[in-house]
């Protein structure tokens, strides 16, 4: 195998791919290219690139938005291969917006030659030796004992190819713990792949966790590659393992104990190489006593366990998660740094956090956004901002059912947040308490227009 770092371009000009490649060739990169941004799955699995250069911009589309996607899809697949943004359209918001959601660099059409191979370079020495790695026992806050234990283990069993099965409330970290795992494991230069069980109907399960072939069922157009091969020779996370319907289960089982597993529409089987690693905030035993979730996979997953404390067990750590998520919050939206005063951290120690880490880190970043012209937060900008939840829902006139529906309501308060928050992504989905991915998804699922 080479050790020569391999590039992938993507851009819908072939001009432009045959063009850059020779330019790295040159330089003893090893390149491959793409004209669409549908192959990128199979291209990710089968070339292994250390660094993709993306054009923001596909032919019916100059906004930006089809790149933005195709970042999402590349860093869903590998969450740290770093990506350089490239457009003819370049706008600074663009190239923030990409920054933020996690390219490493920007280029704008046309492109100099120079520049190009600097920014590569730059890459490659600032990563050595290995692009993918980052600290992630770093991003997990908090010095409580109880945390500090449950990390010990955690990077204990890391070394090891045993099953780990996570628990904990939702919002305590059990996907950032499951990451950890990965990235202290032999695996970490290969794929951490995730894949929410809770959403996938019984009836799709085979075709997303195994692949199929086109036309291995009505509506199979092209072959669709499975999580399981996404997965190999990396981590496979088996999010929300409790909410997997029992036919499923039986499937699951199956491949995890032989290891093969066949993709629908083929017969040959395929053998799997990867470590599984599953969270779950339902109580598994409970649920194995009731007769919904069968023992002997329970026992498949669950070669070691780890339980996420509640906040409320480890309140000491809330100071910490503060300093961090606002410095966090700060970054990411290009706001100069602002602080919590003493009395309003000890307001917000005194609170109760039912959605655990996700709701403080949310809470958090409300406080600052719709504070944004403070430098200091004091407990009654604080008190407001954490109060306003239940106290709008309590007070809210809701129409009577069959009046109207769920989608247009929906629609009716992200129109209201946007307008509110004159029309600023970030803002309103800070708002509205989702991520700014889940808000762009709706807005186009919506057809309400936005900028970026
Ligand atoms: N110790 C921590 N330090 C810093 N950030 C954390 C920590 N724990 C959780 N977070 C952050 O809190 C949020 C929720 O964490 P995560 O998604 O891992 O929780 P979860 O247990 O998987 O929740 P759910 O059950 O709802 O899926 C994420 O944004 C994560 O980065
Ligand atoms: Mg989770």
């Amino acid at each position: 195998m080479s050790n020569k770092p391999k590039i992938l371009i993507i851009d819908d000009d072939k001009a432009v791919c045959a063009g850059i490649r020779l330019l790295l060739e040159k330089q003893g990169y090893i390149t491959e290219s793409l004209h669409l941004p549908s192959g990128i799955e199979d291209t990710m699995i089968n070339f292994r690139p250390d660094l993709i250069i993306l054009d923001m911009n596909f032919t019916v589309d100059t906004s930006g938005k089809q790149g933005l996607l195709a970042l999402e899809k590349i860093q869903h697949i590998h969450k740290n291969i770093p990506v350089i943004l490239m457009t003819g359209w370049a706008t600074v918001q663009l190239a923030v917006e990409g920054m933020k959601r996690g390219a490493v660099d920007f280029l704008a059409k046309p492109w100099d030659n120079h520049h190009l191979l600097d920014s590569v370079k730059t890459i490659f020495d600032i990563r050595k030796p290995n692009p993918y790695t980052p600290q992630h026992d770093a991003l997990i806050i908090g010095e409580s004992e109880i945390l500090s234990d449950i990390i010990r283990q955690a990077k204990h069993v890391a070394a090891t190819d045993a099953s780990v099965l996570i628990t904990g409330e939702s919002g305590t970290g059990k996907e950032l713990l499951a990451e950890m795992i990965h990235y202290h494991s032999r695996r970490k230069d290969q794929s951490f792949v995730k894949v929410n069980l809770g959403g996938i109907s019984a009836s799709l399960f085979e075709s997303e966790m195994f692949g199929h072939k086109k036309g291995a069922f009505t509506g199979a157009v092209s072959d669709r590659t499975g999580r399981f091969a996404l997965a190999d020779k990396g981590t496979i996370f088996l999010d929300e393992i409790g909410d997997l319907d029992l036919t499923s289960q039986v499937k699951l089982l199956r491949v995890l104990q032989e290891k093969t597993y066949e993709v629908l529409g083929s017969s040959t089987p395929k053998k799997t190489d990867c470590r599984v690693i599953s969270a779950t905030n339902r109580n598994l035993m409970e649920m194995i006593y009731q007769g919904s979730f069968r023992e002997d996979l329970f026992y498949r997953v669950n070669l070691i366990h780890l339980h996420l404390p509640s906040l409320s067990e480890r309140k000491e750590d809330i100071p910490l998660l503060i300093r961090f998520f606002t410095d966090k919050t700060c970054v990411l939206y290009g706001l100069p740094p602002v602080s919590f005063s003493e009395d309003s951290v000890s307001f917000l120690c005194q609170k109760e956090y039912p959605g655990n880490i996700r709701q403080l880190k949310n809470v958090v970043e409300r406080c600052i956004l719709l504070n944004s012209t403070k430098d200091i937060l004091q407990p009654k900008d604080v008190e407001k901002i954490f109060n306003a939840n239940p106290k709008v829902t309590e007070k809210l006139n809701l129409p009577e059912v069959g009046q109207v529906t769920l989608e247009e309501l929906e629609i009716l308060m992200i129109k209201k947040a946007f307008d509110f928050c004159q029309k600023s992504v970030a803002k309103t989905a800070a708002a509205l308490g989702i991520t700014r991915s889940s808000l762009y998804r709706r807005l186009e699922k919506h057809n309400i227009p936005y900028e970026f």
